[in-house]
C-alpha cells in the first residue's frame, strides 16, 4: 500500500524521534551558581555557568567579572573551550594578563597616567612603562563584583561594582554594571553601563583571549576588521593622534587575512613597537540599532567563526605577543607565544588627552552605555 521510500522515511522519523530528543544527562539551558573560593579578605567568590539550548556554556566568576571558560561548536558540532583562562581562583589572584576580565575604568592606555578635565589635573596609577593601562594597578579586573541572575528567556548575569572617588586616581564615585546574556544564536552579548557623581572618564571592555582551535597558536586564524584606518603609536603604545589608512600596510584586514601572514614584518616600525599586532583600529559604518560590525575571526580547521559587533568606535586587536609560557592556564598548561588573541572593543586609547578623539567623559546625570556582541557560527 505505501511506497518503499515512504516506509523507510517513516522508519527514519520514528528512530530519530526516540534518539534525537534530549538524552538524559544533557545539561539543561539556564544559569547555575557555584563557589569559586575566597578573596584574601575572606569574601566569597562565585562562579556562574550560563548555558543555552544549543549547548554553549560560558563560565563567569565574580572576581573581575572574568570569563573563565567559553565553549563553541566546530563544524562537526563538537563544543570545545575557545577562551584562555585558569582553573582556580588562586591562579587568577596570582595574576594573569587580564584573561577574560572586565577592564576599567579605562581600557587601554592613558599617557603618563595624566589627564586634565574641567581644568583639573588628575594623576592615575602608572603600571605600564610609565603609562596607565587597563584601569591601573587594581583595575576592574582585580575587584570583586556583585552578581545576580537576570530573569528572562535567555540566561543572563548582571554584575555591579561601586568604584570609589579617587580609586587609582580617577575622580568621582562611579557605579558600573556589566550584563552578560547568552543568546539562543550562540552569541554572548555584553552590555555595560556606568553613572558618576562627578565628571570623570570611562571606557569599559572585556579582555577575553580567543583561540578558536582550542589549542596551538593563532597565526592560522583568519581575521577581517571592518576598519579602513588605525591608530599608529609611539614606542610605549600611546597613539600619536594620526588616523592612518590601512591600505597598503600590514594593518590592512579589510579582507580575511591569516594573522601570521605579515605579523613579523618589522619593516613597519609599528610592528616593531607592538611586537606584532597590538593596535587600535577605527571602525567604519555603524548599523541601524547602534551595533556596528567590527570583526570576523575564523579558524579553517575547526570551521569556528566569531563575529564581533559593537556600539564602540574602535577595537584593539592584540595578538598575544606577551604570552611567553610563564603563565599556566587550564590543565596547568603554559600559554605560549601568540596562543590567544584579543578583540577589545573600546573608545580610542588616550582620548582624555586627545580632544580630537571621541570623548570618554561621563558627567553627573549622564549614563554611559556600551554593548558588544560576540556571535559564534560554523563554516563547513
Ligand atoms: C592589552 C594591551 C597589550 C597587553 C595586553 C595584556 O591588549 O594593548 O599591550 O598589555 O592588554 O597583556
Amino acid at each position: 500500500m505505501y511506497s518503499k521510500i515512504f516506509q523507510l522515511a517513516l522508519l527514519a522519523g520514528v528512530i530519530c524521534f526516540f534518539s534525537c530528543k534530549n538524552t538524559p544527562g544533557t545539561p539543561q539551558p539556564g544559569i547555575e551558581k557555584s563557589a569559586f573560593g575566597q578573596m584574601p579578605d575572606g569574601r566569597a567568590v562565585e562562579l556562574y555557568t550560563l548555558r543555552n539550548a544549543q549547548g554553549m556554556e560560558v563560565k563567569i566568576t565574580t572576581y573581575g567579572g572574568t570569563i573563565t571558560s567559553w565553549t563553541a561548536p566546530d563544524k562537526a558540532g563538537t563544543y570545545a573551550d575557545i577562551a584562555l583562562g585558569c582553573d582556580s581562583l588562586a591562579d587568577y589572584l596570582h595574576g594573569t594578563p587580564y584573561f577574560g576580565a572586565i577592564i576599567g575604568r579605562y581600557g587601554n592606555r592613558i599617557a603618563k597616567g595624566k589627564f586634565t578635565l574641567d581644568s583639573v589635573a588628575y594623576t592615575l596609577a602608572t603600571n605600564n612603562i610609565g603609562n596607565h593601562l587597563h584601569g591601573g594597578i587594581a583595575g576592574f579586573d582585580k575587584v570583586l563584583w556583585s552578581a545576580e541572575a537576570v530573569p528572562g528567556a535567555e540566561p543572563a548575569l548582571r554584575l555591579t561594582y561601586q568604584s570609589k572617588d579617587g580609586e587609582e586616581g580617577y575622580p568621582g564615585n562611579l557605579s558600573a554594571t556589566v550584563t552578560y546574556t547568552l543568546q539562543k544564536d550562540n552569541a554572548l552579548k555584553i552590555d555595560y553601563t556606568a553613572t558618576a557623581d562627578k565628571p570623570t572618564i570611562v571606557n569599559l571592555t572585556n579582555h577575553t583571549y580567543f583561540n578558536l582551535a582550542g589549542n596551538g597558536d593563532i597565526l592560522g586564524h583568519e581575521l577581517l576588521l571592518h576598519a579602513d584606518r588605525f591608530l599608529p603609536v609611539d614606542s610605549t603604545l600611546i597613539p600619536t593622534g594620526e588616523l592612518r589608512p590601512v591600505s597598503g600596510t600590514v594593518f590592512d584586514f579589510t579582507s580575511a587575512t591569516p594573522i601570521g601572514a605579515r605579523i613579523n614584518d618589522t619593516s613597519d616600525v609599528q610592528i616593531r613597537y607592538g611586537l606584532g599586532y597590538d593596535h587600535c583600529w577605527v571602525l567604519t559604518a555603524s548599523d541601524a540599532d547602534g551595533l556596528r560590525p567590527a570583526a570576523v575571526l575564523s579558524e579553517p580547521q575547526s570551521g569556528r567563526v566569531l563575529e564581533v559587533l559593537t556600539t564602540e568606535p574602535a577595537v584593539q586587536f592584540y595578538s598575544g605577543n606577551f604570552l611567553d609560557g610563564t603563565v599556566t592556564g587550564k590543565g596547568d598548561l603554559p600559554y605560549r607565544y601568540r596562543t590567544g588573541l584579543c578583540l577589545e572593543t573600546q573608545h580610542y586609547p588616550d582620548a582624555p588627552n586627545r580632544p580630537e578623539f571621541p570623548s570618554t567623559v561621563l558627567r553627573p546625570g549622564e549614563m554611559y552605555t556600551s554593548s558588544t556582541v560576540y556571535r559564534f557560527s560554523v563554516k563547513r
